[in-house]
Formats: C-alpha cells, structure tokens, sequence
C-alpha cells in the first residue's frame, strides 16, 4: 500500500539538559522504533534559531550535547541515523522551494503560532523564521520521505500541514504535460492487474471512497519489476492526474509521557523541577529528600494522603504493587516516614540512570566519538535527502535536460 518504504523520522530542538520526562516520554519510544524501523533522529538546530537567535552558540553548544543524552539514553548509531539539521542544508533548499506553493493562511493557522507568541510574550516571535517553523519542520519530514513521525500532540497539527504541503506539490509539479500517457503506458505495465486497476480508479473518481483508492493502490505493490517512476505516477493516477513526488507522513502519537516534576507539576526545564538524565546520584538523592510532600503532614506522627503528595506521583512511575502499597498504608497510618517512603523513588531512579551515566561518561571521555557519530549520520542523511532534491528539482523543471 506504499509508495515509499517505512521510515521513521523526529527531531527535538536542543534545550539543554534532557530530563527523565523525556527519557520516559519520547526517547525510550525512539529506542523501541529504532529496532523496527529504519530511523532518523536530529537535532532541529534552526528551529530553535525561530525562537532563540540571539543565543546561536547555546542553541550550537546544546545540539551537540542533545547527542550525548539521546546516546545515554539508548538511541544506536549503529541502528538509527543521527544527525543534526544544520549540517544537511538540504532541509534549507526545499524549506524555499516548498515556500512557493505555501499559502500564507496555512501558516497563520497552526496553532502553535499564535499560542506560542502569547506564551514567550518576551520574545520576538514576529520574524518570518518563526511564522515559517511548521514549514521547515514539513521540508524537514518530507526531505525522507518519512511514512511515520512520532510527535507528542502538540506537534500533530504541524505533521497534518505537512500532508496538506506534500499533495500541494503533488498536485502543482506532479502534473506533467504527458501525464495520460506515460500513466497508461505504466498501467499496461500491470499486466494482469491492469483492469482491475482501471476499474477501481474510475470507481474512486466517480464515487470517490478511500477503500477504493487504498484498493488501487494495493494493487500496485502486488507488482514487482516496476521503475520508481512507473509507481509514482499509478499511485497519483490513482487519485487524480498527477504524480506523487513526496510522501504524506502519518504522525505516530508519543504517549504523553505522565512523569511529574519535583514540585508535582509536569516535568519542566521552565518549572525548575526536573532531574537531567545525567543526574549524579547524590543530586537524585538531595533532590527527592528536599521534595514537598502532603502538606498535612508536617510531623512524623500526622498520618497523610499520597493522593495529595507529588512523591506519590512518582510512586506511581517507578514502583510495583507492592511498594506502593507499603506507602498507602504507611502514609495514610503515619506508619512510615516521608523520607522512609522516598528511599525507594530513590533508588529506583538511581538505578535506571546508572546505564545512561556509563554511556554518556564514554562520550564525555572520547568527544570524537561524537563527531564521528554525527559526522557519519549526516552523511547519510545528505545521501536520502539528495535523492529527493533530485526528484524535486526534476518535477518542479528545474533542471535543464533537453
Ligand atoms: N517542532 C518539533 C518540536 O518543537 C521539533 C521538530 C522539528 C520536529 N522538525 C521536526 C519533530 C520534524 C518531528 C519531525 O518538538
Ligand atoms: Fe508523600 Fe510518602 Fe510522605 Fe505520604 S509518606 S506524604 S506519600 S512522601
């Protein structure tokens, strides 16, 4: 049913130190999709130029360190494809040829846009890179023709306008003036999927109905020795009269990760509250023992309620039945000490982060460890996004063949 073969892509915008939200929310999904699907992974470097222009060396500097925690935290070279996107100026040259064919109002219409310019009021958000960012995110998706995006929700719209962008061209550079023919000439190529074909693509046309559609298209993949060529133009003969040059990606929603920060609101570097992945043990100690508890319980004796306790939260995350049941009853029996019932939150994030610790200490001895790493994984990168520029500036006529 694909054009194009499974590929995973995400990017993060490098922040700093990553904390043990991200590790739970989306890295521990990156390395579960890294040994099922071909992956790329990279540093969205300019997009955090859109926000932060005046910080270019932080925004440099915690890039490369962004690398390390994803290496810490599991994400394998050897695996999924690691880069970082200003080292692939590709992503810039088609972020400006898909500008043409991007109307305005698409922009001005992702949420995320007037939300963000509310939220950073200190900012100057009323540059053209920032209105611009979902664009260069969708040249950033559609550069490998990515088939799946894992995102967190805030991101969905932006991968729903990347679809909207990727039939645009479609539609706008897929037409070429021969089309009919070479489209018949590729459908004879069926064989005996031929009528079949036809038959199903003049039932999508004439009572649209994606079944018929998807059916088309299925049938296309039963089809082996078919040029790249012959398969683009049947999968947008499809549809309508036009080839398909750039995938449409589906967004593969992260599971909000739940991890509470130190104050029981959300994890967040802005919050203050967070424990880096890279947290030595002491600071993960000092930091739960500081931790509020329920604020009923100001003496040892004053029984609680972890309902009303952010310790409790991470309880939650971090510790079975049966710990968890030690702290109901010993809370709410003043049967146990607070700093009693952090001990194991204690230890358990100590042991989770040990691993990570020893990976991350690798790369912090070797540093050109990384810049192989990356150096390697951009490489690669450029190699994918070479062959779609190829096509891109083919179907759009920009290179001069006759
Ligand atoms: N916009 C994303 C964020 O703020 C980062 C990002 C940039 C991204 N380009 C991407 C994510 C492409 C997925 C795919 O988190
Ligand atoms: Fe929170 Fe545990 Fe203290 Fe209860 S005993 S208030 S759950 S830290």
């Amino acid at each position: 049913m694909t054009l194009f073969p499974d590929r995973v892509l995400s990017g993060m915008r490098p922040t700093g130190a990553m904390h043990i939200g991200h590790y739970h929310g989306a890295l521990k999904n990156w390395v579960r999709l890294q040994d099922e699907y071909p992956c790329l992974f990279f540093v969205a470097d300019w997009h955090a130029l859109t926000t932060h222009y005046e910080e270019t060396q932080k925004v440099t500097d915690d890039a490369w360190d962004m690398v390390i925690d994803w290496l810490a935290a599991g994400v394998d070279p050897a695996k999924a494809t690691i880069f970082i996107q200003s080292r692939v100026p590709e992503h810039a040259e088609l972020f400006l040829l898909l500008s043409m064919v991007t109307p305005l109002g698409w922009l001005e219409r992702v949420p995320t846009y007037k939300d963000q310019q509310e939220k950073l009021s200190d900012r100057d958000l009323s540059t053209y890179g920032f209105l611009g960012y979902p664009l260069m995110q969708a040249a950033d998706i559609l550069i490998y023709r990515s088939t799946m995006v894992p995102v967190g929700e805030d991101q969905v719209p932006h991968v729903e306008m990347t679809r909207e962008i990727a039939r645009r061209f479609n539609h706008v550079f897929g037409a070429e003036p021969d089309f009919e023919v070479k489209a018949k000439a590729a459908v004879r190529k069926l064989g005996a999927s031929a009528k079949r074909f036809a038959e199903l693509r003049t039932r999508y046309q004439q009572e649209g109905g994606a079944e018929s559609l998807q059916q088309a298209r299925a049938l296309i993949d039963t089809v082996s020795d078919l040029s790249l060529e012959a398969r683009e133009r049947l999968f947008g003969y499809a549809e309508g009269a036009h080839r398909v040059i750039l995938a449409e990606p589906a967004a593969l929603l992260t599971e909000v990760s739940k991890m509470p920060g130190l104050d029981g609101q959300k994890m967040s570097k802005s919050y203050n509250n967070t424990i880096a992945l890279r947290e030595e043990p002491e600071a993960v100690t000092k930091k739960i023992r500081t931790m509020p508890t329920d604020p009923a319980r100001v003496r040892r004796n004053d029984p609680g309620e972890p309902e009303r306790c952010p310790v409790w939260q991470l309880h939650l995350v971090y510790s079975d039945e049966a710990t968890r049941q030690w702290v109901q009853t010993g809370c709410r029996t003043a049967g146990i000490g607070c700093l009693e019932c952090k001990q194991p939150v204690i230890d358990a994030i100590v042991r989770e982060l040990a691993p990570l610790r020893e990976r991350a200490q690798r790369y912090l001895d070797d540093p050109a460890l990384v810049r192989d790493i990356v150096t390697d994984g951009c490489a690669k990168a450029r190699a994918m996004a070479g062959e779609t520029m190829r096509d891109v500036r083919q179907a759009m006529g920009l290179v001069r063949d006759r």
